[in-house]
């Protein structure tokens, strides 16, 4: 089984923010090609929604910006307690809970974000039902993920560390592939943006950082060589929008 539907694995990666704070940074800072959270923002300011929830909140940056930026109402759920008091200092409501049973009546929230949360669950499609019923019938659902594809980024680490590609890792509960078909359960609408970009790390230090902050490699750091040329990591990430959700 992966580690992502290992519950003690998820409480224990996500129990502080460090590495998720540093993997966040270098897509931010990194990204070369499309980019899934300008994504999710432009459509969260074409929303202008009146309530906003995220699900699996994280560092709360998108819930504290779409408070101060666009004046919503904006609340944050997750299922560890470090993220939630980020939220909190973020200066947003914000609540520990499981996004497979959220403690908010039906139809509450215009917009729900759910970004790289629910390949967690081992069963998205009762996470996506939940998220379905707390939205507004004319509300919409940002979710995004990963692509089950990592052959290009296996071989990108593959080459770094002159050694044979790692093998594919177990099947994505929730991505690109099987997103929306499990999405168009429970909505009437899905549209799919694929983001296909490249993290470009500029020199060794960076890239060492990084290595130790990606889950599966932690303490790999240190055989990061030194680098003759920029590293150039894939990425396929994918932002699905959901609307009428039924
Ligand atoms: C990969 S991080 C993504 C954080 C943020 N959405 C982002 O895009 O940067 C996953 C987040 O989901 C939370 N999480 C994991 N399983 C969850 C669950 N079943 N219900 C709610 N939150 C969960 C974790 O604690 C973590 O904060």
């Amino acid at each position: 089984m992966s580690w992502l539907l290992d519950p003690d694995a998820v409480a224990a990666e996500y129990e502080s923010e460090l590495a998720l704070r540093e993997r966040v940074l270098a897509h931010r800072e990194l990204v070369e090609g499309p980019d899934d959270e300008t994504v999710v923002r432009t459509r969260i300011v074409a929303a202008r929604p009146r309530r906003l929830l995220e699900v699996g909140s994280g560092l709360a940056d998108l819930c504290a910006w779409a408070k101060a930026a666009l004046g919503t109402e904006v609340v944050a759920a997750d299922s560890s307690p470090r993220m939630v008091e980020l939220a909190s200092t973020a200066g947003v409501s914000a609540i520990l809970a499981d996004v497979r049973k959220l403690p908010f009546s039906d139809d509450w929230f215009d917009c729900v974000v759910a970004t790289f949360v629910l390949y967690h669950v081992e069963d998205p499609a009762t996470a996506i039902a939940e998220l379905a019923r707390v939205l507004h019938p004319r509300g919409s659902l940002l979710a995004s993920t990963v692509s089950e594809d990592s052959s290009t980024r296996r071989q990108a680490w593959a080459d770094l560390f002159d050694e044979q590609p790692q093998p594919a890792p177990p099947q994505l509960s929730f991505s690109r592939e099987n997103g929306r078909d499990l999405l168009l359960r429970h909505f009437s609408d899905v549209e799919q943006i694929d983001c296909d970009a490249e993290l470009v790390f500029p020199n060794r230090e960076r890239l060492v950082r990084y290595v130790d902050a990606v889950p599966r490699m932690k303490g790999l750091g240190r055989r990061v060589p030194a680098l003759k040329a920029p590293f150039r990591l894939p990425e396929k990430t994918t932002v699905f929008a959901a609307s009428f959700p039924r």
